[in-house]
Order: C-alpha cells, then sequence, then structure tokens
C-alpha cells in the first residue's frame, strides 16, 4: 500500500513501516541536523553536529534534496540526492546518501527513501537514478536490486589530499 499524502506535506510509507510507526518521508530541515547526525556515525562517516549545519546551510537547495523518515520516535532514516549534469552524459539524479537506523531496518524505509529521490527525478523530467555503493555493503546491494536498480559496472575510487594553503570550502 502506497499513498500519497499531500496534508502532511509528506508520503505516507507503506505498510509495513506504517506497523513501526512511522508517518511519514518529508523534507529535511535544520532542526533534524542533530538526528543526521547521528545516523551519518552508522553509515561509518561521523561528522560533528556543527559541521552538518554549516554543510547543510551551504547545499544548493535547487541541485540538492534531502528527505527524512519520520516515526513515532523521531527521524529513523535520511536521504541525500543531487542532480548532476556533465557533458558526457544527460543530467540524472545521484543518490549520495542513505542511511536508515539499524534498530529500524527491513521494514520497508530505505525502500520508501529511495521512492521519494525517484519521485524527485520524474518531477525534473529526469529518467535515470545512479548510486555508487561500496562493495562491502552488503545489505544496500540487496536493496537497490529489490528495488529495481541494475549494476551498471565496478569501478576503483583514487583520491589525492593536497597540502593545505588556506582555509578552504570544505572545512
Ligand atoms: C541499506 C539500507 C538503507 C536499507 O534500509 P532498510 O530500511 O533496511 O531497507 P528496506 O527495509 O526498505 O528493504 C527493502 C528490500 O531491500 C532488501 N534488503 C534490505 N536490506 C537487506 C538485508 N540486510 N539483507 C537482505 N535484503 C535486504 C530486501 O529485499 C528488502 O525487502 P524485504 O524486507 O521485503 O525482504 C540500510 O540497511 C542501511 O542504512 N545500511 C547502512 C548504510 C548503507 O549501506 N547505506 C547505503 C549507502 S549507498
Amino acid at each position: 500500500m502506497t499513498l500519497l499524502d499531500s496534508d502532511m506535506g509528506g508520503i505516507v510509507l507503506n505498510a509495513k513501516a506504517l506497523e513501526d510507526g512511522c508517518t511519514m518521508i518529508r523534507e529535511m530541515e535544520s532542526k533534524d541536523c542533530e538526528r543526521v547526525s547521528e545516523l551519518l556515525e552508522q553509515l561509518g562517516y561521523p561528522t560533528p553536529l556543527e559541521q552538518v549545519v554549516d554543510r547543510f546551510n551551504r547545499l544548493d537547495q535547487v541541485n540538492h534534496r534531502l528527505f527524512v523518515a519520520e516515526c513515532e520516535q523521531g527521524v529513523v532514516g535520511w536521504a541525500h540526492a543531487a542532480m548532476r549534469s556533465s557533458i558526457t552524459s544527460q543530467a540524472r539524479i545521484e543518490i549520495v546518501a542513505l542511511v536508515v537506523d539499524e534498530r529500524h531496518r527491513r521494514k520497508g524505509i530505505g525502500r520508501e527513501l529511495l521512492r521519494r529521490i525517484e519521485d524527485w527525478s520524474r518531477e525534473a523530467g529526469l529518467d535515470v537514478v545512479r548510486v555508487t555503493s561500496n562493495l562491502a555493503r552488503q545489505e544496500s546491494h540487496a536493496l537497490y536490486l529489490a528495488s529495481g536498480y541494475a549494476l551498471e559496472k565496478k569501478s576503483a575510487v583514487y583520491s589525492k589530499r593536497l597540502p593545505k594553503t588556506v582555509q578552504t570550502y570544505a572545512e
């Protein structure tokens, strides 16, 4: 069962999530930063609250959308998606981060966060949603495959740490 609840400004979740006392997927707000910071730890990116607040405030709200899954207990899941354009491919939505609280997994919440991101893609007239996920994240691969995503390729990730010269945007 999935219903759009326009009165509450969010999407009512599937039956399994509803049984868990979950009420909706809605846009992330500043007041959610503390919970998002806690969930980032579960995602493997521990980030102090001040940095979450700062990064959230700096995000361009047109090309970035952040959603939270709200239950009776508060925010139990969170997702960040971004619209990416490049010369090499058509514009598309990319999932930047997705996490559901360990105590609330396998209740359909991850699937609903994905659904909200896909709705944004449709609203924007874009027909590709893409995600890159570490091979070690087995549950995420299960979620994407169960949600109709197909494995496109496996890649290696490279990065280079540059010497610090000035205070940067990325602080
Ligand atoms: C991946 C993650 C977001 C899934 O959230 P979730 O709310 O538990 O997922 P759902 O309950 O919506 O699962 C939907 C379907 O995905 C599959 N799935 C999800 N987790 C699974 C797991 N641990 N094992 C097997 N299948 C799984 C199942 O098919 C499931 O349907 P079912 O429960 O009816 O069998 C969550 O496990 C998580 O936060 N993991 C750590 C962070 C992470 O890896 N994030 C992704 C970064 S790219």
